[in-house]
């Protein structure tokens, strides 16, 4: 249900924050001047790792948030500590969804909007990695990474977009240093992830005569359970290729997730306000290595 104008002004004068009905209302004395405070964030991906990071960094800021994935006790786990890191103690929206499920995805924007009636900001952060070269990777493998990492921002992405024109709102989509540099034995994975590079740059060209910002983090290896999802490292594999990283990442280390959430939370606020387009290394200098 909308509110008119003058319903919204009535709310603000009475001391209550200027802000849509469903969202947990926070009146201005309670307001904390933190950045995000009655923005509404939808997260995809956020039952773990860099998502489930960056849903309790918008939390900490503020933000009434969205959070999706397939795994319940997972998103329940992460709605608590976001409830605990929120100033207001805000309650984030759960929504259970398959990506590549067109109906599930379709509810998410439906869900979110019902009940916050707008939306500020999209983290397009679900994605799946699975190892293969062109003499390896089959069809299904293909179509699973292309799937979940290309096709569903890019439904979501379509469904989400006239709100965000009408909150003048932002997208940050979670990509990879494999979309920038080329890499052997990630085959499908390099190519979603230059897809979604070349997604982020046209897309943010398309909306910005509407106020829309559309930009991307690039991380390099990061420690989630990312990389051993597919089967194709067990646990000793997984910390020798850890190890490596202190070759393989000019920094000498692999990532952390707060340190791609920060960056995400940044290109959603106001302090990127001249940056669209873009495609933000958090890779330890991984780019800009070359072999030598
Ligand atoms: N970790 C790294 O080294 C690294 C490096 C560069 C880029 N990235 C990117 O960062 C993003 C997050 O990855 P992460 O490292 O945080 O790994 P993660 O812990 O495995 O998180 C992946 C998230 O995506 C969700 N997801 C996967 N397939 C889904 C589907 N079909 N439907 C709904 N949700 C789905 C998972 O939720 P459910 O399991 O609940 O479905 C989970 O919340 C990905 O896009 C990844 O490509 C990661």
């Amino acid at each position: 249900m909308r509110r008119t104008t003058e319903e919204r002004i009535a709310q603000t004068e009475t001391g209550l924050a200027e802000t849509t009905l469903g969202m947990q209302e926070v009146p201005k004395s309670r307001q904390t001047g933190k950045m995000f405070t009655n923005k509404v964030i939808l997260i995809t991906g956020a039952s773990s790792g860099i998502g489930a990071d960056t849903a309790e960094e918008f939390s900490k800021l503020g933000a009434n948030i969205i959070i999706t994935g397939r795994n319940k006790d997972n998103l329940d786990k992460v709605a608590t500590k976001c409830e605990e890191a929120s100033p207001n103690k805000l309650k984030p929206l759960l929504i259970i969804a398959d990506m590549n499920n067109e109906n599930d995805v379709e509810n998410i924007i439906k869900t979110s909007v019902n009940h916050f009636n707008k939306l500020d900001v999209l983290v397009n952060n679900a994605g799946v990695l699975e190892s293969g070269s062109i003499e390896t990777t089959s069809l299904e493998q293909y179509d699973r990474v292309m799937g979940t990492n290309v096709r569903s921002p890019y439904h979501l992405t379509m469904l989400a977009t006239p709100h965000l024109v009408k909150s003048k709102g932002n997208i940050v989509n979670v990509s990879s240093v494999t979309g920038m540099r080329s890499f052997p034995n990630v085959l499908a994975y390099c190519m979603s992830k230059a897809a979604l590079d070349q997604f982020t740059r046209c897309v943010a060209l398309e909306l910005a005569p509407k106020g829309v910002r559309v930009n991307a983090v690039n991380p390099g290896v990061i420690v989630t359970g990312l990389h051993k999802k597919d089967g194709s490292m067990n646990d000793e594999q997984y910390e020798a290729f850890l190890k490596k990283c202190a070759d393989t990442h000019a920094l000498g280390r692999p990532g952390e997730t707060k340190e791609v959430s920060a960056v995400i939370v940044f290109l959603a606020g106001e302090g990127a306000s001249n940056i669209t387009g873009a495609t933000i290394p958090v890779d330890g200098g991984r780019h800009a290595m070359c072999p030598r």
